[in-house]
């Protein structure tokens, strides 16, 4: 990836200590990192905090004699891939609403044409009071992202929204906006993840140890690059991604309920989920309880949800599989392949380091009816970016 340059405009709030915490993701990820500082904001912490996080010098003042360039708000608005103002005062809105440009900030805000996030935090009355509001639908209709607020304790002791979202969801809106060449916009993807579970009375199911990790990354990535993405997710304890419409399921049965009312629609749809085969015959209304001697619990097949899929492709439809072996990897995922009809499936090997439940990392092995590819070990995200790769070119008309 090239380097791509963040400018962050960072103004006086309360806020401003999460926007460090911010930079320093920033930087970490790979980004050139240039705040800009409002003098209000260096009533909360100072220049040095960023200039050590992000490596670079900050800019607090227009008239800041040290600058090398008299117009140096043109020269950093020049350099941006993207304005990202977090926290956003009521007051920075309202000058960005309204093209006011009386200091550093506020310049380059009006010389930027780059992709701009704005992120307000404030107390909960000054946010939702009509003028702030007109204001940030001004700016929505100028191109602008508004990152909206959280809800909780706020730093007047009020509680309510206007808080400034985490860094690590800033970060997320950061890589929807630029991170990555949007390679599959106008294309509709669903994704399922996660492991189901089959209830066995009030206190039991029976279910796996997928975490939904490879589920969710692919459906990050997904939308990063420009999709529109559907997930649907088992229970897992991960965070919503962000820019995802996220249905949640519990069991096989409802999985396979909302997968069949939302495929038609889709254009690709990539099962990582680890759906169960079986599910008890009885559910018991009470909790089961213990009697002297063992215990055999009749079990009944689900349905084979992606086998379902295959036999009602649409046609350009792409269906992509996941398949989790101990042994025969490849010979047991090809024969996946063909049993349910679809046109690729990722395999992946319990008995391999760095591959399977749980950890960041993965090692697939990328199965189409014409070709294979074995994958090294990488990261689940990079992971996830292959497997999209993978889809786009065989999609590809030939
Ligand atoms: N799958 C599904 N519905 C099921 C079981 C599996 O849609 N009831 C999907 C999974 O989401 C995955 C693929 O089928 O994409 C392969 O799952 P896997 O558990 O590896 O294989 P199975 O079909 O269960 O076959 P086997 O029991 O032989 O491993």
């Amino acid at each position: 990836m090239e380097k791509k340059t963040i400018v962050v405009g960072v103004t006086g709030g309360i806020a401003c200590y999460k926007a460090a915490a911010l930079c320093s993701k920033l930087t970490q990820r790979g980004y050139n990192v240039e705040v800009v500082l409002t003098k209000n904001a260096t009533e909360f912490i100072g220049p040095h905090t960023f200039e050590s996080l992000t490596h670079n010098r900050v800019m607090v003042d227009t008239f800041d004699r040290n600058f090398q360039s008299h117009v140096e708000h043109v020269a950093l608005a020049d350099k941006a891939d993207l304005l990202l103002v977090a926290p956003a005062t009521a007051n920075i809105i309202a000058k960005a609403a309204h093209g006011i440009a009386d200091d550093m900030l506020s310049t380059t805000i009006l010389a930027c044409d780059c992709p701009k996030l704005i992120a307000p935090a404030m107390n909960t009355r000054m946010y939702e009071n009509p003028v702030t509001q007109d204001n940030l639908s001004a700016l929505r209709r100028y191109g602008w992202e508004v990152i909206e607020p959280a809800t909780g304790h706020l730093a007047c002791g009020a509680t309510g929204k206007g808080k400034m979202p985490e860094p690590e969801d800033l970060l997320e809106a950061v890589d929807h906006a630029v991170r990555y060449e949007k390679d599959l916009t106008g294309l509709r993807i669903l994704v399922t993840a996660g492991p189901t579970r089959e209830r066995l009375d009030p206190v039991r199911f029976i279910s796996n140890h997928s975490t939904g990790k490879m589920g969710y990354a692919v459906a990050r990535a997904a939308a990063y690059r420009g999709a529109q993405v559907t997930l649907i997710s088992g229970p897992v304890s991960l965070k919503k991604p962000a820019y995802v419409e996220t249905v949640d399921v519990e069991s096989a049965l409802d999985m396979f309920q909302a997968v069949q009312s939302q495929a038609e629609e889709h254009d690709i749809i990539i099962k990582t989920a680890a759906v169960a085969d079986y599910r008890p015959a009885q559910v018991s209304g009470e909790k089961i309880k213990k009697e002297e001697g063992d215990l055999s619990l009749p079990l009944e097949r689900t349905d084979d949800i992606l086998g379902w899929l295959g036999q009602h492709r649409k046609p350009r439809q792409f269906l992509c599989g996941f398949s989790m072996e101990t042994e025969n990897l490849v010979e047991n995922s090809r024969q996946k392949l063909s049993r349910k009809g679809i046109q690729m499936i990722c395999a992946n090997s319990l008995r391999q380091e760095g591959a399977g439940f749980g950890g960041e990392t993965n090692v697939l092995t990328l199965i189409t009816p014409s070709w294979e590819e074995a994958l090294p070990l990488m990261s689940k995200e990079e992971a996830a970016h292959r497997v999209l790769d993978a889809i786009l070119r065989e999609r590809k008309p030939t």
